[in-house]
Parts: structure tokens; sequence; C-alpha cells
């Protein structure tokens, strides 16, 4: 019984939900000729003679077609049957050209059971397109060309889907408000929809949910009208600085995708929702997210990298925290400053980019224990707070960019510092030069430093050949060539290294 009862209760709800929608039927227009039959074939198509009783007949117009609205020259122009339990394949391969559908400004079919392809359809006038929740088959790829004036579509929850790609002419929809796509077998990279920011003047909610992304979001991708994000459980890569870029943003959703790099700076937005769990990003989480205003509803930070100390968030603000702390790099397990030489490494990674290889690596709350390229003085090399001191810095080789952060020079016990190899750019801080008594070597070379060396203590060994930028002919130690130096500093390093070892 109960299974008859389930569609009729359905079918009862989508009265009243479409009752209101009838346009200017009252006034009893017969419905345009050609019009009429095309209504008269969908209604055959999807079922709705039964489920709507839109019957052979009568009038489309009038007023026994719940959910279809017309004009006062009785032309349709909107039809809202969603949730009406209609079924079947509505469209075919000859609504391509129907005239009938030029002045639609509605088609809302959604949470039915419909399906099929989808063809290519002439909608000049649509402004709304709703197809969620039901069977479509497929999506073809000039599907949206001739949909000029859409603002609102809807696919999501279209299990049936063959895999599509976003297509390269939604770049023509210049109205577009809001596009959801979740769990519609989205595949191929996003390019084509997000990667002209001029395009788009009103586009305020995208949602492409559980689908096979790929590839990084558009660097140019900016928007000051999107409100709402949501790309979540994609395999999407790259960095996530482009979010700085939504300035109007409030709900982002990331979270399992397989994003890099730093946290944005989130300077002045004001965000709602923040989910970024689940990706491999790294770094400090930035101050303006602690800060946020009460709307602060949720935030998800677990299954990254993330470092420094761990965020504390008003109760009101649902987060999972605790889970993070204990999946990420951060220095503590709770709340509570990160120690001085962890605070200087974490500066120094900064400016670096947080590169993962760190990120993986420079966890918890001693910099001694383990850290990729931190090398430290022994049990009977403490400082005055009784911790290992740091002796040594080895970077080489790790495919680094970004910058030298004059934090080196807070590490005061340095010995050595070894950046060779990488892509390092900016200046070398002065502060390295007069900050660090025990500095015996700086390797920097093979990078792309610029600027003026600054001047070294003479038994501070320096290798920074291999830098074109820099400018390195004020610095001058005794009359030793590139090359040797280079060989010296190995093996000055590699004593320094013994030193520091045993
Ligand atoms: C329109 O519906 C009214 C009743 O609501 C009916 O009297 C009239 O005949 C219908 N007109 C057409 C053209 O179907
Ligand atoms: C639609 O019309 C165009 C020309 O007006 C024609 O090329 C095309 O084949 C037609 N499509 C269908 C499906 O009838
Ligand atoms: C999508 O469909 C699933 C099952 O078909 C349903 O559980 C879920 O609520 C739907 N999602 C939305 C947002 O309608
Ligand atoms: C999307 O999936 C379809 C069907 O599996 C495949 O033919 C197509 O190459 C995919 N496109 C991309 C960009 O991965
Ligand atoms: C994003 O913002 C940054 C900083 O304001 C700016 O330099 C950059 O040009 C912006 N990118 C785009 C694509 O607008
Ligand atoms: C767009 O997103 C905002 C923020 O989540 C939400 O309040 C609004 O209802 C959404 N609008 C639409 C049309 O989905
Ligand atoms: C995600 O994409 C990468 C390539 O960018 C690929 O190696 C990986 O297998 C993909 N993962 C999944 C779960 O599809
Ligand atoms: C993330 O991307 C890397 C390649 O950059 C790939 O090897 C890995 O499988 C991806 N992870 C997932 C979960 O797809
Ligand atoms: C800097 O390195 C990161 C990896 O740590 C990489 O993703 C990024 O593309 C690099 N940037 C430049 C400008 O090479
Ligand atoms: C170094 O970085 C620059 C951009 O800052 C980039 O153009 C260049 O390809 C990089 N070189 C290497 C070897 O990664
Ligand atoms: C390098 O610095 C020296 C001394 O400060 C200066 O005379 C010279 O012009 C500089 N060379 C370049 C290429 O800037
Ligand atoms: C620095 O690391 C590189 C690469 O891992 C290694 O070849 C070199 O010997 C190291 N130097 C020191 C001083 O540890």
């Amino acid at each position: 019984m109960a299974a008859v009862v389930v569609p009729n209760l359905l079918v009862v709800a989508c009265f009243f939900l479409v009752a209101g929608v009838h346009g200017l039927s009252d006034f009893h227009i017969l419905t345009d000729r050609a019009d009429a039959a095309y209504m008269h074939r969908l209604a055959a198509a999807a079922g709705a003679n039964a489920a709507l009783q839109w019957v052979a007949n009568s009038d489309p117009c009038n007023d026994t077609w719940r959910g279809v609205n017309c004009n006062g020259d009785g032309r349709v122009v909107g039809i809202d049957v969603h949730g009406c339990g209609l079924g079947g394949w509505i469209f075919g391969s000859d609504d391509a050209n129907a005239s009938s559908l030029a002045r639609f400004r509605e088609l809302d079919l959604g949470d039915n059971n419909l399906g099929g392809p989808l063809p290519v359809l002439a909608l000049p006038r649509l402004q709304r397109l709703n197809l969620r929740g039901n069977a479509f088959k497929t999506i073809p790829e000039l599907f949206f060309l001739h949909m000029k004036k859409l603002e609102h579509f809807s696919v999501g929850n279209n299990t049936w889907l063959e895999p599509w790609s976003l297509p390269a002419d939604l770049r023509l929809l210049a109205e577009l408000q809001t596009f959801e796509a979740n769990n519609a077998h989205v595949n191929g990279t996003l390019a084509g929809f997000l990667g002209i920011s001029t395009a788009f003047r009103y586009l305020s909610n995208i949602s492409l949910a559980n689908n096979h992304l790929v590839g990084p979001v558009p660097a140019s991708f900016a928007s000051e009208t999107i409100a709402s994000l949501d790309l979540s459980n994609n395999n999407l890569s790259g960095p996530i600085s482009f979010v700085d870029n939504l300035s109007g943003l409030s709900v982002l959703r990331l979270d399992r995708n397989n994003f890099t790099g730093p946290l944005p700076a989130l300077d002045g937005l004001l965000l709602q929702v923040f989910s970024v769990a689940h990706n491999r990003l790294t770094g400090l989480v930035p101050p303006p997210l602690l800060h946020m205003s009460a709307d602060m509803e949720m935030v998800s930070l677990a299954g990254n990298l993330l470092q420094g100390p761990v965020p504390q968030f008003a109760t009101t603000v649902q987060n999972d925290v605790a889970e993070a702390a204990a999946t990420g790099s951060f220095c503590r397990l709770g709340p509570g400053p990160c120690d001085v030489d962890v605070t200087s490494l974490l500066a120094i990674a900064a400016a670096l980019h947080f590169p993962e290889v760190l990120s993986r690596s420079w966890k918890r709350n001693d910099a001694c224990l383990g850290w990729l390229g931190v090398h430290c003085g022994g049990e009977d090399d403490m400082d005055n707070g009784g911790r290992r001191r740091v002796r040594g810095i080895n970077l080489s080789r790790l495919g680094l960019n970004g910058t030298m952060d004059p934090a080196f020079a807070s590490l005061v016990s340095l010995r050595f510092i070894s950046l060779s190899g990488n892509n390092i750019s900016g200046g070398l801080p002065p502060a390295i030069a007069t900050q660090l008594p025990s500095l015996r070597v700086l390797d920097v070379s093979d990078n792309a430093l610029a600027g003026k060396l600054p001047k070294f203590r003479r038994d501070v060994e320096v290798c920074a050949e291999g830098n074109p930028a820099l400018n390195i002919s004020s610095f001058s130690p005794p009359g030793i060539s590139g090359h040797q130096r280079s060989g010296l500093v190995v093996a000055a390093v590699a004593v320094l290294v013994l030193l520091c070892f045993f």
C-alpha cells in the first residue's frame, strides 16, 4: 500500500507547490496554437497528462494546467513542475528548434524522474533552468549556446549523467548568478568557466561539489560578487590564493581536494563558512580567520599540513580544531604559543611559501627532533633555557622558491646556512651578516638572489656564485675564486656538521 500512497502524496504536494505559478490564465486566454501543440507533446512525453492532468483537448494557458505560466498573448513563458513525479524523456532532438521555447523565462523540472539526453535547446529568454534531481543522461557541449539570458542553472543530483566537462560557452552567460552541478559527474578543469575574470557581472553562487574536476583554480579567477563557492570533493590542485581575490565571499567549501600551498591571507573577507579540510595545505592559520564577525558559523581545517599555533575559535563557531591538531603539523596538540626557535623557523618557511617538503617534517614544538635540514647541538650544547641550540640549516636542493626571511638572524647560535641549488629570490637580509656571531659558512649559491651582498665578517665563508642578479663586487674574500670557494665550503660545512653531531 505504502508504495502507492507515496507518489499520490507527492503529486498532491506538487499541486500546492505549483498552484501559485499560473499567471494570467484567469483571463481564459487561448494558448497560441503552436505552443498548445508543443505543450501537449511535452505533457505526453513527461507523463504530465496523467500526473498533472494536463489533459488532451484542454488549453495549456487555462488554469487546469498547473505549473504553466502564460503571458497576455497566449504564449507559454514558463513551466514549474518541480517535484511532480514526472518521468520519461521530455526532450527529443526535434526540440532543438522548437519555436515554442523562445518565450520561456523559466523551466523548472527539478526533482522528477526525467531522463534521456538533453538536446541543445534554443531558449533565448530563459532566466531560470532547474534540471536537478532527475535522470538526464547527457549534456551536449553547446548546451548553453542559446541561453544567453540564463541567471540560475541547476543540474545537481543527476546521477545518470555521463561524464561531461564545463562547456566553453558557459562564459557567454553574462547574466549568470547561480550555477549548481553537485553530484553530476563533471570532469575536466575549471579553466573554461572561471578562467576569465570579467565574464560574469552577477555570479554569486557556484556549487560543483562531488565531481571529478582536476587541475588548478585559474589564477585569473577574481570576483567581487561571488558569495558562495563550493568545490568540495573533487580532485582540484594548486594553490588557493585565489580566495583573496573573492572580496564578496561568505561561504567557501574546498574540502576533500588536492590543494597545496599556504592558506590565503583572508584580509577584509567576512566569512560564514571556511571549509578546507583534507587537502595538502601548509603554513599558519591566518589571524583574520580567528577574528571573523559574529556571523562566522563553521571552520574546517582537519587533514592538512597546517603549522604554528593551534587556532582557537569562539564557541559559537562549529569547528574541527581538535581533529586538525591531531592530524596536522601544528606545534602543539592544543592552544598555546610555539617555541621561539620554532617560530623563527616557521617565519623562514613562510618566506619560502611553506613548501610541502618542510611542512611534512616541521611539526611539533622541538625543531631538534628530526626537522628536515635543521641541525642542532648535542646534549652538551644547550642554551640558557635548556634547549639544544640550532647550529645549522641545510635546505639545499629542495626546489624552494620565495625569499630569505630575516628570521635566520634570530637563530643566534647558527654556524652554517646552506640554501644552495634552489630558486630563492630577493635580497640577502643584512641581519644575517651582522647578528650571527657563530656563523662560519653561508652557502646561497645557485639561486636567484638579487641586490647587494651585505658585508660579512672575514671569518665567514660566503658562497654566493650562481646568482646572476646578485652584486658581489663589494665582497672580496681573501683571494679565493668562486669555484675553489665552493669546494672549501663543502669541506667546511662537512667539518661543521661533524662538529655539530659529535
Ligand atoms: C478554460 O477553463 C474554464 C474553466 O476554468 C472553462 O470554462 C473554459 O472552457 C476553458 N477554456 C478553454 C479554451 O479551454
Ligand atoms: C535547427 O535549425 C537549423 C537551421 O535553422 C538547422 O541547421 C538544424 O539542423 C536544426 N536542428 C534540428 C535538430 O532540427
Ligand atoms: C541528492 O540525491 C540523494 C539521493 O538520490 C539525496 O539523498 C540527496 O538529498 C539529494 N541532494 C539534494 C541536495 O537534493
Ligand atoms: C570526461 O569523461 C569522458 C567520459 O569518460 C571522457 O571521454 C573525457 O575525456 C573526460 N574529459 C576529461 C577532460 O577528463
Ligand atoms: C588578486 O589580488 C592581488 C592582490 O590584490 C592582485 O595583485 C592580483 O592582480 C589579483 N588577481 C587578479 C586575477 O585579479
Ligand atoms: C547563495 O549563497 C548564499 C550564501 O551561502 C546563500 O545565502 C544564498 O541563499 C545562495 N543563493 C542561491 C540562489 O542559491
Ligand atoms: C587526481 O589527479 C591526479 C593528477 O592530477 C591523479 O594522479 C590522481 O590519481 C587523481 N586522483 C583521483 C582520486 O582521481
Ligand atoms: C594529488 O596529486 C598528486 C599529484 O600531484 C597525486 O599523486 C595524488 O594521487 C593526488 N591525490 C589524490 C587524493 O588524488
Ligand atoms: C614555488 O614552489 C612551489 C612548490 O613549493 C610551487 O608550487 C610554485 O609553483 C613555485 N612558484 C614558482 C613561481 O616557481
Ligand atoms: C625560478 O623562478 C622563476 C620565477 O620566479 C621561474 O620563472 C623559473 O622558471 C624558476 N626556475 C626554476 C629552475 O625553477
Ligand atoms: C655593485 O656594487 C658596487 C659597489 O657598491 C657598485 O660600484 C657597482 O656599480 C654595483 N654593480 C651593479 C651591477 O649594480
Ligand atoms: C646538505 O644537504 C645536501 C642535500 O641533502 C647534502 O648533499 C649536503 O651534504 C648537506 N650539507 C650539509 C652541510 O649538511
